[in-house]
């Protein structure tokens, strides 16, 4: 064995150890806190694997759907691409269901959408949705007809969710049940940051002995293309990971030379933007998807703490900021990282897809990864969320809600934040 090869093996057991092990999929044993319901739902230790499979393909669906929803909503309100008008999704979701046909003005859009695929160029935006295409839908004529197929799919959920549901007696409840079911959407904004940084200077107030090391965000999200307000120019972008280190150093709570952030996302989209993102840092645009109009106000907390933002990570973000962020292809309703050593976890806007059963698999894997004495922060009111944390050995620390914005002749837009603590230590 020659000099060379040994240091060249060493290299490589070097890179194998760096490497942090990946997702693994959960055990019956691991899902011991679920035991009760899953044995109430008729799921024993041997129709377990099969039942966390089921969960993990139709998973693996949605995460699709998500994507193919955001490319309807791309192709509906972008300007970038086409000089066509852009078409606001709800009203095209009420002329569809109506009609039950595809209106031509979209057909118009989709055919300006597959031919600035075609063709090459474009901005970011345009390119994450031109791999979207070629990942997910056929190749050569028949991308079209699919393409179609999609906008009826993602416009039958609009229709339920801005017109029935609305009109429901159980609003609330309705909008909740379809969230279960639908596609995997990315959808991000600064706003996720407000209450997050609330949670965070209340757990520095009380107990300011708190550092924070390692830190786990779980489905970070990207902004590819909101149902509404589409805003071109700015590049898709993940903000959690920037808006949470920069919440945590100007508190106090971590050090910028002593902090880890692991970003763990289903979708491997996301997952390769963050990890792009780590090694070459981004300029950040923090503006939010809220516009102000003669109805709507945003409080003036909301804006300081927009106007506050990247003030401790900079503009664009400093590299060994950026180097604190790794990112990880993670189902965390079916799989878990092998860490077991988070000071904190947080899950924003990604709990109302999960039903109460996978909202328990999932709140057992959050608990398990936690270091004991580690802080889960949240921002899902549902009830069954009591239950679900207590049995999973997770208490309710604090709880805060804040406006965002005031809407003149209607309630405000508001948002929460629940700070939960594993016990130990
Ligand atoms: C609506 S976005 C929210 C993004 C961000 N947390 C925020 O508050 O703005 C939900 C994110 O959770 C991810 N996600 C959904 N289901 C997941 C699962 N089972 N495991 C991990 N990530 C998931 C999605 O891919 C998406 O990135």
């Amino acid at each position: 064995v020659s000099p060379r090869s040994l240091i060249l093996a060493a290299v490589l057991l070097h890179a194998v150890a760096a490497a942090p092990p990946p997702a693994r999929t959960i055990t019956w044993q691991e899902a011991a806190p679920a035991h009760g319901r899953l044995g109430a739902a008729g799921i024993t230790p041997q129709s377990f694997p099969a039942f966390i499979d089921r969960i993990a393909r139709t998973n693996a669906r949605r995460v699709r759907e998500g994507d193919l929803d955001h490319l309807v909503f791309y192709l509906l309100q972008s300007t970038t691409f086409t000089k066509l008008p852009p078409i606001e999704p709800a009203l095209s979701a009420r002329t569809f269901a109506g009609t039950g046909e595809v209106p031509l003005d979209v057909r118009a859009r989709v055919r300006a959408l597959l031919s600035a695929v075609r063709s090459g160029g474009g901005d970011a935006r345009l390119s994450y949705f031109r791999a979207i295409v070629r990942a997910l839908l056929p190749a050569g004529n028949a991308a079209e007809g699919a393409l179609l197929q999609e906008y009826g799919r993602a416009m039958k959920f609009l229709y339920e969710k801005e017109f029935v549901a609305q009109k429901s007696d159980r609003r609330a409840a309705d909008i909740a049940e379809l969230y279960r079911t639908r596609g995997l959407s990315t959808d991000t904004a600064v706003e996720a940051g407000f209450l997050v940084r609330e949670g965070l200077a209340v757990l520095h107030a009380v107990a300011p002995e708190f550092r924070v090391r390692r830190v786990l965000i779980v489905g970070p999200g990207l902004d590819l293309a909101p149902r509404t307000g589409l805003i071109d120019a700015r590049p898709p972008e993940s903000y959690q990971p920037w808006t949470v280190i920069d919440a945590l150093l100007s508190i106090g709570l971590a050090r910028s030379d002593d902090l880890q952030v692991v970003c763990a996302d289903i979708n491997p989209r996301v997952v390769e933007h963050i990890r792009r993102a780590a090694a070459k840092p981004p300029r950040l645009t923090f503006a939010p998807e809220i516009q102000e109009t003669a109805t709507v106000s945003l409080t003036a907390d909301f804006r300081a703490y927009v106007a506050d933002l990247g003030k401790a990570i900079g503009n664009p973000v400093q590299p060994s900021i950026a180097r604190a962020v790794t990112a990880e292809r993670l189902d965390i309703v079916t799989q878990r990282l092998a860490a077991r050593d988070f000071d904190l976890a947080i899950a924003t806007n990604i709990l109302p897809y999960f039903d109460d059963m996978e909202l328990l698999l999932a709140l057992s894997n959050i608990a398990a990864m936690l270091a004991p004495r580690g802080v889960f922060l949240h921002n899902e009111p549902r009830p069954a969320m009591e239950e679900v944390s207590r049995t999973v050995g997770l208490t309710l620390e604090q709880a805060r809600t804040a406006i965002v914005a005031n809407v003149r002749g209607a309630p405000p837009l508001v948002d929460s934040v629940f700070v939960h603590r594993k016990p130990g230590g």
